[in-house]
């Protein structure tokens, strides 16, 4: 189903809203999780440490939000971190330049373009302001972290653009303290913060927003040693560089030369193999290779993992090779030293990142899982059973002649192992649909047969086929079905 009906879930279902929305004067770009959207993130980032962070032995630290202006000077968005802005000269609107311009004449220029190019378009194709017909000043550049003051002399710092500021930072403790051995996967999940102008399309685009970021520092003469590469070899991916995307498996794309190295082929792989857990279709995936222009300013070599929604492509996860930029701009600025031994050999680690946009993908999710049942006439969330909000409903058919209280009952002994909820009041025809849209994948409902021989009906999201089973029955059902794989 498409972003509209996505929406309206999650208003409806206690997925996600907006921030403050009680007030006239809440900002755009701030949205809230609510119980439905916590419980999926929670399991989201479950599997995610389980396909990641376990799986290949990263370290995971939680470091602040708030970081002094010395580390973005260090890391460069003192001076890079900045999006392209126009303004009208007549009603001061301020816009995006790459946007309005795509928005106006579908010319496609890149972010980090220099400024004369936005300049150029607008001259040449007579753009005018969107909101007054004025006409714009020259392109200027807007950083978009957002300052803030510490304590009474109102110390200047700044809300971290991305997580992984910190991971560099503290790289030199973590990799004593921890015994580090190169390759090292150092990650982080947060919040980061960026004043967008534009923010929309609620957790598409956020100024508040979740990032899951994996650093792993390597030694960069070894990049095509990668043991574990076997594991990933034949898994496969779809690459795109300058045309459509190609299906190929992770070995092929390093004997081809569009992955440089078994290094990245391996991270790729995994990340790949993690998505196709989340339930997304990865038919509709793609690791765009991006051009020099698109490219952070810190990157290398760029892949954004992209998924296709029905508002378009979009970007859930940046992997970028960022070299050695990172620690030796902070090993320059802090006079620290961030070099380490890899065995016998003195090195300044490089870094390949895997940075992603959890609202993103907990969207993609929603998207990719919603489906409008026709024949049944009812909204299925069809999520994979363990990233559930809600595993298992437990429905008392009527309340009275003692099923309240053996419904009571059941629910008790579940609830603190599964994700329950108790259901008394309402049509069971409507309880069940209630269920089906916020994606538990069981339903279970006590009737007056319950009280005579201990049986329940447990019925099936997707098939809707019920069947009659003894309460005994219900953990080894829930736990087979909902246990991660
Ligand atoms: N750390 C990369 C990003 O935030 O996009």
């Amino acid at each position: 189903m498409d972003y509209k009906a996505v929406m309206k879930l999650a208003l409806e279902r206690g997925f996600y809203f907006p921030s403050c929305e009680v007030y006239g004067d809440a900002h755009a770009g701030f949205w809230e999780y609510g119980p439905s959207g916590v419980s999926l993130k929670n399991k989201f980032l479950e599997l995610w440490r389980r396909e990641l962070i376990r799986r290949d032995g990263m370290l995971e630290i939680d470091g602040s939000q708030i970081m002094s202006r010395s580390v973005f000077e260090a890391s460069g968005h003192m001076g890079n971190f900045a999006d392209p802005i126009i303004k009208c000269t007549k009603c001061n609107s301020t816009f995006r330049a790459d946007r309005t311009i795509f928005d106006i004449t579908k010319i496609e220029i890149p972010e980090n373009a220099d400024l004369n190019e936005f300049d150029n378009a607008i001259t040449q194709n007579n753009i005018k302001c969107p909101k007054c017909k004025g006409d714009f000043d020259k392109t200027k550049k807007f950083n978009m972290m957002f300052k803030i003051g510490i304590g009474p002399e109102d110390e200047e710092a700044y809300l971290r653009p991305e997580t992984c500021q910190s991971i560099f930072v503290d790289f030199p403790r973590l990799f004593k303290t921890m015994r580090g051995k190169l390759p090292l996967g150092i990650a982080q999940v947060g919040k980061s913060f960026r004043n967008e102008i534009a923010p929309r399309q609620s957790l598409l685009r956020l100024r508040e927003f979740y990032q899951a970021e994996i650093e792993v520092f390597c030694n960069p003469s070894k990049l095509s040693e990668t043991y574990r590469f076997s594991e990933v070899q034949d898994t496969q991916i779809r690459v795109q560089t300058d045309a459509e995307p190609i299906s190929m498996t992770c070995k092929e794309a390093v004997e081809l030369g569009i992955v440089p190295n078994r290094f990245v082929a391996y991270y790729l792989g995994i990340l790949m193999e993690f998505y196709e857990k989340t339930g997304i279709d990865i038919t509709k995936s793609r690791f765009r290779k991006l051009g020099d222009k698109e490219k952070a300013f810190y990157a290398e070599v760029a892949f954004d993992f992209e998924v296709e929604t029905t508002i378009g492509w979009l970007e859930l996860v940046a992997c970028n090779y960022r070299s050695d930029y990172d620690l030796s701009s902070h090993a320059k600025k802090s006079k620290e030293k961030f070099e380490v031994m890899d065995n016998d050999e003195k090195i300044l680690p490089h870094v390949f990142e895997i940075s992603m946009g959890i609202d993103r993908s907990l969207y993609t999710i929603l998207e990719h899982s919603l489906k409008n049942d026709k024949e049944h006439e009812r909204t299925v969330l069809s999520l994979k059973p363990y990233l559930s909000p809600i595993h298992v409903g437990i429905l008392s058919l009527v309340k009275k002649d003692g099923l309240k209280e053996k419904t009571d009952e059941i629910f008790l002994n579940i609830k603190r192992k599964y994700d329950a909820f108790l259901d008394h009041s309402g049509a069971i025809g409507r309880r069940y649909r209630r269920l089906d849209e916020i994606g538990a994948p069981f339903a279970v409902t006590i009737d007056h047969q319950t009280l005579e021989d201990n049986t329940v009906t447990i019925r099936k999201r997707d098939s809707m086929e019920q069947s009659r089973i003894s309460i005994s029955e219900i953990d080894s059902i829930l736990s087979e079905s909902v246990a991660f794989p």
